[in-house]
């Protein structure tokens, strides 16, 4: 299987080469925290490694983080928006993974549809391929920017390793074949950078529909965690902010900022 190679990322970046700075490792804690880390500098930073040794998922949870086999990238870069505007962030970065990875797979066949679990798991037949979390970099003196850490299960064989609790599934799952993963992390650059400028640009509502073709809680009753408590009923969408909507057996509506969510059919 091919390793992790900048040139060969780079050669699948065109037009953006010149905004990036590349960090790839052989091994190390998390590709977020060595970002987050990292001094500010101009342009765009990319950290990526064959294996991540303390891989953070969303909720203080792990991220299991194989080697050779994933894609663990992380992207650092300054948003020209205020930070209220940021909360459908996550929800256009899954966009750009489910784009990126439509790519790879045949999108006319039901069998291989993805659809993504509010805000940013992707979801194979209802096991996850991939998460997303996003971390704020703060300091004195220094304008804000934000750590996009991704996670994608490629060429593991689900069949070879079991993960506690958690349905999960990769891309060779799905189509039965090996990837290089130097293509798809160039392709995934690619997807989100233009997803954010257009995210910047026009806002979330310019994202709608795309959301609706791939909303897997719309209209299925779930349960959510809140810090406030659990909440089930309906999943009504989104609103122009990105929060959940859900519907309660008292027909009142809540609009969840963040939170777990779990289908019940
Ligand atoms: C989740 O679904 O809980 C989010 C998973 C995010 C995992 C990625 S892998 C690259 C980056 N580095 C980390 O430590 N976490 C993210």
């Amino acid at each position: 299987m091919e390793r992790l190679n900048e040139s060969s990322i780079r050669s699948h970046l065109q037009d953006l080469n010149h905004l990036i700075t590349f960090h790839l490792f052989d091994t190390i804690h998390s590709t977020n925290q060595f970002l987050k880390d990292q001094p500010q500098i101009s342009g765009i930073q990319i950290c990526c490694a064959e294996e991540q040794t303390q891989g953070r998922g969303r909720f203080g949870r792990t991220w299991h983080s194989p080697q050779g086999e994933n894609i663990y990238c992380s992207i650092r870069l300054k948003l020209d928006n205020e930070l209220s505007k940021l909360s459908g962030l996550s929800l256009v970065v899954s966009l750009a993974v489910i784009e990126t990875l439509h790519e790879f797979i045949n999108t006319s066949n039901p069998a291989e549809r993805l659809m993504i679990k509010w805000p940013n798991d992707i979801l194979w037949h209802r096991k996850k391929m991939s998460g997303c979390l996003i971390e704020l970099v703060t300091a004195p003196q220094m304008n804000t920017e934000v750590v996009i850490g991704i996670g994608i299960n490629i060429n593991s064989n689900t069949q070879l390793s079991t993960l506690l609790n958690t349905p999960w599934c990769s891309l060779f799952e799905i189509t039965n074949q090996l990837y290089d993963r130097n293509i798809i992390i160039g392709r995934l650059i690619h997807h989100v950078y233009y997803h954010l400028r257009q995210f910047i640009t026009h806002g979330l509502v310019y994202f709608a529909q795309r959301w609706k073709n791939v909303d897997q809680l719309d209209g299925q009753f779930i349960s959510v965690s809140t810090p406030a408590g659990k909440i089930s009923g309906y999943a009504k969408g989104i609103d122009e902010i990105g929060q959940l909507i859900l519907m309660d057996n008292n027909n009142i509506q809540h609009h969840l900022s963040s939170g777990e969510t779990t289908l019940h059919t």
